[in-house]
């Protein structure tokens, strides 16, 4: 398959159609959590409206739904990822059990789970549960022999030793706080709004690349949005795979990618 390249389309025929077995060193999937369609009943609600955080139909799904279309694409990812490759899945509280449950019947080991604090999380508006401000990387390998540069993530350790030098990774643990993606890296429209709901942040992508795949490898994002994957892949000299069902995403991380190729040559 066509490396840095962006295929439009639905990620389970692509990979089980185009795709070689054992061909993929990492798979990044940020795959639609099932969080659209819910409405937030608010206590004190002034506008009479329904509340929605993320509502978008590729996100909207029935429980048995959900669980299918999990196992499907998880089982693509195990068949095109090599034995020593790693799929990090993002997810929340509401879609984590599915996802665990399923990727381990596939036969998947899960390795870590990386936690994101976000910082600039949007409080309880309906004040009757916590302020949900976490969200969740599930790390799982295929086999015994995966990667994990340890000295490279070391230099996302905030604190340092008492000479300058990188810590150790003992204060460093399966955490880490960044805001939610905002500002010039967050892709815009013309009027002001963000493109795309869940752009994820580019460090967090640029931890899970340095941490388990090296320059030159192949990194595969089967719901590649606006490209976040492929820009951090590029700045980071591996190869990658985009995978977009939506038109308008696809055009976005299109211009995206471009943009950035051009920053490259200095245009
Ligand atoms: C959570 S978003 C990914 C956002 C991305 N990580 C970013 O930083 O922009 C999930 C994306 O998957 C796409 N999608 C949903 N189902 C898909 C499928 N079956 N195949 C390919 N893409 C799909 C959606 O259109 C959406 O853009």
């Amino acid at each position: 398959m066509k490396l840095n390249t962006i295929h439009l389309g639905n990620c389970i025929e692509i990979i089980s159609q185009e795709m070689e077995a054992n061909s993929i060193d990492l798979i990044f999937a940020d795959p639609p959590y099932n969080l659209s369609g819910k409405s937030l009943d608010l206590v004190n609600n002034q506008t009479g409206g329904a509340f929605y955080k993320v509502n978008e139909d590729w996100d909207t799904w029935t429980p048995e739904n959900y669980l299918l279309f999990t196992q499907q694409w998880i089982t693509q990812a195990w068949h095109v990822l090599k034995p020593s490759g790693s799929l990090y899945i993002s997810c929340t509280f509401h879609s984590i059990a599915e996802i665990i449950t399923t990727a381990k019947n596939i036969g998947f080991k899960l390795n870590n789970i990386l936690t994101w604090y976000k910082t600039n999380a949007m409080p309880s508006i309906t004040k009757r549960t916590f302020t949900h401000a976490t969200e969740y990387v599930c790390w799982f390998v295929k086999g015994k022999k995966w990667k994990f540069n340890y000295q490279a993530v070391k230099q996302f350790n905030p604190s340092l030793t008492k000479d300058n030098q990188l810590k150790q990774m003992r204060d460093f643990l399966n955490f880490i706080e960044l805001p939610i993606v905002q500002g010039a890296e967050r892709l815009h429209g013309k009027n002001g709004r963000a493109l795309h709901p869940t752009q994820k942040p580019e460090k967090l992508l640029e931890l899970i690349l340095i941490a388990s795949s090296n320059e030159g490898d192949i990194v595969l994002d089967p719901f590649f949005g606006t490209g976040t994957t492929g820009v951090v892949a590029q700045k980071l000299k591996r190869h990658w795979i985009g995978i977009e069902s939506n038109t308008g995403y696809y055009d976005m991380a299109i211009k995206r990618l471009f943009e950035l190729e051009k920053e490259r040559i200095g245009d």
